[in-house]
């Protein structure tokens, strides 16, 4: 009901004015349930949470954009055409606390305007990234009224250098600082309050909080506060969650905490030990409970799902030389205790060794979403897209700089993403199913180890009644020119012996499963496409050497397409 209605009925002369009052309270009430069912919220289905907007769960099929190119309108104005015509549905884009607040307290919004206007003229969505106190550990994009104010937002400070006191100054904001804290809190929360004011329609779905935080150089800061700190107890909620949570608990953090004694109480060094381990640990968790009060000061003025963003590590490495404390793998438990608030916490994955990284990220308490795999144009990027969505039920995805795909990162994005997203309904129907009697997807890619060695033998996996066995090499391309890490897809039960399989480069074969009825064939095989309104549209009977005369269904390695598969049993 809009403003207009609302006033012809206040003025029916035969309403008393009570009644008018309690039309006009009661038609009020719909408008915001009505801004309350559009705003974007993370929902639980199973095993998996769907981000549900407008009433409906969607899957996000983004891209992020590089870092300077939202700050100019006009820069930007030529790509949102190409971002749409890739068939992105989502941009992530970066909202930066020297934009919107060029001088304290006065804020300008006229860029977060911008892009909503140009987002919702293609008719995508947005998920704003928080650039505040720290983007990349360091803190570049911090107004230039903190940056030149040192004593009121202390730098932090690496350890000292022989035979210097009181550690280094670094170009990255005090994690322990209050003021800074509390500024960056106020910045974004009036980000917040401004969308709250300005996007009812939910045009901005989620935003994540600051930019892979970490320290650097050293494991942990130094200085007279983080100083105290360090000699301080270690808080008793985090000291619980690792009394308490057993072998859900990560297991580097685990080990790490027994072989110092498996305290329940002491100071950081006592119960992590003093290396760089433990300072790690004593990092992370401050940066949580920084992290912590940003996201609560937001969500007070409007709870839009907000998640942090990760820098991964290689093996090897030394907390310092890699951002240290911000949520890895072995730091996710003390980030889900000290930032509760964080509906997320999400992986950046440019590291060959996708699955194995993206996989310590789906647990009871966290799903996935990928805001950044790769730059675009990484080959194997859309094949981490379906293994992502079909595998481990991320809820979105999102290639980093994204505008500036080439061409044949263009055509692959297009394809990849055109397949998504005719499938998201089937998809976002069978995430998190697994818990509900048996496993209605399933997500497929060779695993690539750190060092980029791919394993690309057959995966098996029952689905339903059937048992798939899933290949990556094509039997019709010489294996010289085949490049596996490419290869993947997804394959989805839409009925008692019915399936769709969707990908590129694989190569299926399948045995009835659960009893002795073994031997299987395809009935039927059929490629095509989803139309707009979900209606399938049948393209190609496949038959004969498109299926290996019955042996086989093959994705060809060069699209990504849909195939729809009936089987059957025979003896
Ligand atoms: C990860 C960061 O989150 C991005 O903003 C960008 O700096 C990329 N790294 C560059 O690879």
């Amino acid at each position: 009901m809009d403003q207009g209605s609302l006033r012809n009925r206040a003025r029916r002369p035969r309403q008393t004015g009570a009644a008018a009052v309690g039309l006009a309270l009661a038609a009020l009430l719909l408008l915001v349930q009505g801004a309350a069912a559009g705003m974007p919220r993370l929902e639980t289905q199973g095993s998996a949470r769907r981000l549900v907007v407008d009433g409906e769960p969607m899957l996000v099929l983004g891209g992020e954009l590089g870092n300077s190119s939202a700050s100019s309108q006009a820069y930007m104005a030529k790509y949102w055409p190409k971002l749409k015509a890739m068939n992105l549905n989502t941009v992530l884009a970066p909202v930066s606390w020297e934009l919107i607040e060029p001088k304290e307290g006065v804020y300008d919004f006229s860029s977060v305007d911008g892009l909503l206007r140009d987002a919702r003229a293609q008719d995508m969505r947005l998920v704003l990234l928080w650039f505040g106190a720290w983007k990349n550990s360091m803190s570049t994009y911090v107004p230039s009224w903190v940056k030149r104010d040192d004593v009121r937002f202390p730098r932090a400070k690496s350890a000292p250098e022989p035979g210097q006191a009181g550690g280094v100054s670094q170009e990255i904001l005090s994690a322990f600082s209050v003021e800074t804290r509390d500024a960056d809190a106020r910045a974004y929360a009036a980000l917040l309050a401004h969308l709250k004011a300005v996007d009812a329609r939910g045009t901005v779905l989620m935003v994540q909080v600051e930019n892979e935080v970490g320290m650097l150089p050293s494991a942990r800061e130094w200085g007279p506060e983080a100083d105290a700190a360090w000699a301080g107890p270690v808080p008793s909620e985090l000291l619980e969650r690792l009394a308490n949570g057993g072998e859900a608990i990560e297991p580097e953090l685990r080990a790490l905490w027994k072989a110092h004694g498996a305290k329940t109480s002491g100071a950081w060094a006592q119960v992590f030990g003093d290396g760089d381990a433990g300072q790690e640990v004593f990092t992370a968790w401050f940066y949580a409970r920084y992290v912590e009060a940003v996201t609560r000061a937001g969500k007070a003025a409007y709870p839009l799902p907000m998640y942090v963003n990760v820098a991964l590590n290689r093996t090897g490495k030394a907390p310092g030389e890699y951002p240290s404390g911000g949520p890895l793998p072995h730091l996710i438990d003390v980030w889900k205790t000290g930032a509760p608030s964080v509906d997320l916490i999400s992986p950046d994955i440019y590291f060959p060794n996708f699955s194995d990284l993206a996989g310590r990220y789906k647990r009871p308490d966290n799903a996935l979403f990928i805001p950044e795999a790769n730059n675009v144009g990484a080959p194997e990027t859309p094949a981490n897209a379906f293994y992502a969505i079909g595998e481990l039920d991320a809820l979105g995805f999102s290639p980093f700089q994204v505008e500036n795909a080439d061409d044949t990162a263009q055509a692959a994005v297009t394809q990849a993403y055109g397949v998504l997203r005719r499938l998201a309904p089937a998809i976002l129907a069978a995430q998190g199913q697994d818990s509900q009697g048996g496993c209605k997807m399933s997500g497929f890619k060779p695993r690539v180890l750190e060092d980029g060695t791919v394993l690309d033998a057959p995966v098996s996996q029952t689905i339903g009644d059937y048992r798939f066995t899933v290949g990556f090499l094509d039997p019709w391309t010489p294996k010289a020119d085949q490049k596996t890490a490419g290869h993947g897809g997804l394959i989805i039960q839409i009925g008692p012996e019915e399936y769709l399989m969707a990908g590129r480069g694989l190569v299926v074969t399948f045995a009835g499963a659960g009893d002795d009825l073994a031997l299987a064939g395809i009935d039927s095989a059929v490629e095509g496409v989803f139309d707009a309104q979900g209606r399938w549209v049948p393209g190609r009977v496949l038959n004969g050497d498109q299926t290996h005369q019955g042996r086989h269904i093959r994705l060809p390695p060069d699209q990504f397409q849909i195939q729809r598969v009936k089987l059957y049993r025979y003896r």
